[in-house]
């Protein structure tokens, strides 16, 4: 029998996850209870952020943050324009406008010169992404800093990755998470957070997920509800418990991958930042022919996938966007066109992960 195609992705689901959902599904609190409150704590103590606040999902956590620092008409945020969608939309959708700038060559991530040469005096917030696990430069902060500028530090790919022994998410003054079924870490559904370390957006980030509310029947300040139901954040604690385990494995898979590749001149292999653990939530090659490697690795029975192939600049969407047109970020253009992702996630088999070797070195472009 011919063994079944390689997928990029594969569900976790255990009997304490099962036991915990029904276990809270039978309690009868189904949200604002004690799972949330717990979930958000353990998530920010892991991560090493002051205070963690579950919510819906990573682009509603996007838009909290922005609107926690009062980020609205008339401002511009800054964000790489190799990223998910959701980084940019959510600074439209507060009124602001994103200002799309470069990644850095080899780590993909957003370029510290880049943000720094596009501040101007409506620059109201950063938003860095810690793109496909890879912990962004911690010049992006310095730079920020020395503008007097807060950071946002979109980490919905970034799950236990860490920089210099310190954990993504505990970096900037507010850092986000999405628990999308795909990411190093879900919740049965969609799901995500928002953690900070500032004293003065605990509260702020807190009631704005649930409708600026100080008591049942009193809303204080602007707000919706982006909560995160309690099975789902009980979940979320059972799954975090195998988060570290989860990365080690990923590293384990991208360091074989990595030194598999070393020799292919035709390939581009993903580098790791000087201090880094990188949180691998893709590992992503550079193959000039994409779509020739693509029905390569397809006719060898391996899934890929493209992060992604339209840059956030390129997008319909911004279509009447200053920036939207080809020509304005050449870099992040032509690694869109040529970037593909291969399974990397953590219950891929050892004979799994050799069947994507053998194929990457099979392939002659
Ligand atoms: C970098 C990045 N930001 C934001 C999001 C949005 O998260 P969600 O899908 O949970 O809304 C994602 C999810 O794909 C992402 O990869």
């Amino acid at each position: 029998m011919a063994p079944d195609k390689v997928p990029m992705g594969r569900m976790f689901i255990d009997d304490e996850m099962m036991d915990a959902a029904q276990r809270i599904l039978a309690s009868g609190y189904w949200i604002k209870g004690p799972e949330s409150k717990a979930f958000g704590a353990e998530w920010a103590e892991y991560c090493g952020a002051l205070s963690g606040t579950p919510c819906s999902n990573g682009s509603v956590a996007l838009i909290a943050a922005l609107h926690s620092l009062d980020v609205g008409h008339g401002d511009e945020v800054i964000v790489p324009s190799h990223t998910y969608i959701a980084s940019a939309t959510c600074i439209t959708l507060v009124g602001a406008t994103p200002i799309f700038v470069e990644i850095e060559e080899e780590y993909y991530t957003i370029d510290s010169a880049a943000i720094e040469a596009a501040i101007t005096p409506l620059t109201k917030a950063i938003i860095g992404v810690h793109l496909y696990g890879q912990p962004m430069s911690t010049d992006v902060y310095t730079v920020a800093k020395k503008h007097g500028i807060p950071v946002i530090e979109d980490s919905a790919q970034g799950h236990g990755g860490a920089l210099n022994g310190q954990r993504i998410g505990s970096f900037g003054d507010i850092a986000t998470f999405s628990f999308f079924p795909s990411k190093n870490m879900a919740v049965g559904g969609d799901g995500g957070a928002i953690l900070t370390n500032r004293e003065d957006l605990i509260q702020r980030v807190s009631t704005f997920i649930d409708h600026g509310r100080s008591d049942k029947y009193r809303n204080d300040v602007l707000g919706t509800n982006f909560r995160l139901s309690e099975i789902q954040c009980g979940i979320g604690r059972v799954q975090l418990k195998h988060l570290d385990g989860w990365v080690d494995r990923r590293n384990e898979i991208a360091n074989r991958y990595s030194e598999a590749f070393s020799e292919l001149t035709h390939i581009k292999t993903p580098k790791v930042r000087e201090g880094a653990t990188h949180a691998w939530h893709q590992y992503v090659l550079r193959v000039g022919d994409r779509e020739a490697f693509q029905s390569h690795m397809s006719s060898m029975d391996i899934s890929t996938g493209i992060h992604y192939p339209i840059p956030c600049h390129l997008q319909p969407v911004y279509s009447e966007h200053p920036q939207g047109k080809r020509g304005t970020l050449e870099y992040t253009e032509a690694v869109c066109d040529d970037i593909v992702s291969i399974p990397v996630m953590p219950l891929l088999t050892d004979e799994e992960v050799q069947r994507v070797i053998d194929a990457v070195i099979a392939w002659v472009p």
